[in-house]
């Protein structure tokens, strides 16, 4: 699909070989962090030369970009509602789309305490706790190495003192307490479907964060069923959901009060919003 490696020894051919990769926008974020060059250097000072560091480390990105890595995954950084988040092995790249969660969450009122079951990198839950400074958040997962780098996040970001954060099997490691609160976006794509995503899904989120099991729904018969024992009467409940999933989640919730459900940008069906007790 690419031709041969190409020359990088200035910052313009650096953006040139990226750019064919990436595209424009991506050349500019990977020379920003890698080479610490603005949009301005490119232009005025394509003929700036690379430190041989420099220019063996985006010789290294670019094998990683041509064989299908998104840059976040190269970079090891993604941003998500305005921050950034380090990535691990253990963590899925935030996605835009997770961001509708974050939106229709603000969208309510500030709660005291929040729980994000399946946290990742901590997107969800920083982002809430970034937007509501009162408010507390726990965060799980069953990847030790996802809350490892949720924590560090939280450091990063100055959040730790207000985040706790517990490995288990979605509520069952979460004990007897409460919440205004809880966010998910859980694994949801049916198992026979992994084989088909793109490389770079396939090869660079872990499988645990993707695979749904063989209908895609098996997280969210789990996580639904401990609903009204963790959420606070009153309180509101908001699940990500995969293409197709709204009638067979809404069904999952029905005895517990109103479903609202809220699109993505693409105006796809992307978020389920359970109201507790009406
Ligand atoms: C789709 S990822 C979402 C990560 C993050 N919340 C985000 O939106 O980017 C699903 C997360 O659920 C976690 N997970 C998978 N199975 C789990 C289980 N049985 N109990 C708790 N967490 C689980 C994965 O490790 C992964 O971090």
């Amino acid at each position: 699909m690419f031709g041969p490696a190409p020359a990088i020894e200035t910052l313009g051919a650096a953006y040139r070989a990226l750019a064919e990769v990436v595209g424009a926008a991506g050349a500019r974020e990977m020379l920003a962090r890698r080479a610490g060059a603005a949009w301005a250097d490119i232009i005025a000072r394509p003929d700036t030369p690379l430190s041989p560091d420099i220019q063996a480390q985006l010789a290294r990105d670019l094998e990683r970009l041509r064989a299908g890595a998104p840059p976040g995954r190269v970079l090891g950084v993604r941003g998500f509602w305005g921050a950034e988040f380090a990535l691990s092995p253990d963590t899925l790249e935030p996605r835009p789309d997770t961001e509708t969660l974050v939106g229709a969450a603000l969208a309510g009122p500030a709660p005291a305490r929040i729980l994000d079951l399946g946290t990742g990198t901590g997107c969800i839950a920083l982002s809430l706790l970034q937007e509501w400074p009162s408010a507390w958040a726990l965060a799980t997962d069953i990847a030790p190495g996802a809350l490892a780098t949720a924590r560090a996040n939280a450091a990063a970001l100055g959040l730790a003192s207000r985040i706790a954060f517990a490995c288990g099997h979605w509520g069952a490691c979460v004990g007897s307490h409460s919440f205004a609160l809880i966010v998910s976006n859980p694994p949801y794509i049916p198992s026979r479907e992994i084989d088909t995503l793109a490389p770079e899904v396939r090869h660079q989120d872990p499988l645990r964060a993707l695979d749904g099991g063989p209908d895609g729904l098996d997280a969210y018969r789990a996580i639904v069923v401990d609903i009204p024992r963790l959420l606070a009467p009153g309180g509101r409940a908001l699940l990500e959901i995969g293409y197709g999933q709204r009638a067979a989640v809404e069904a999952m919730a029905r005895d517990m009060g109103p479903v609202t459900v809220h699109q993505d940008l693409a105006r796809r069906e992307r978020v389920i919003e359970i109201h507790h007790g009406g």
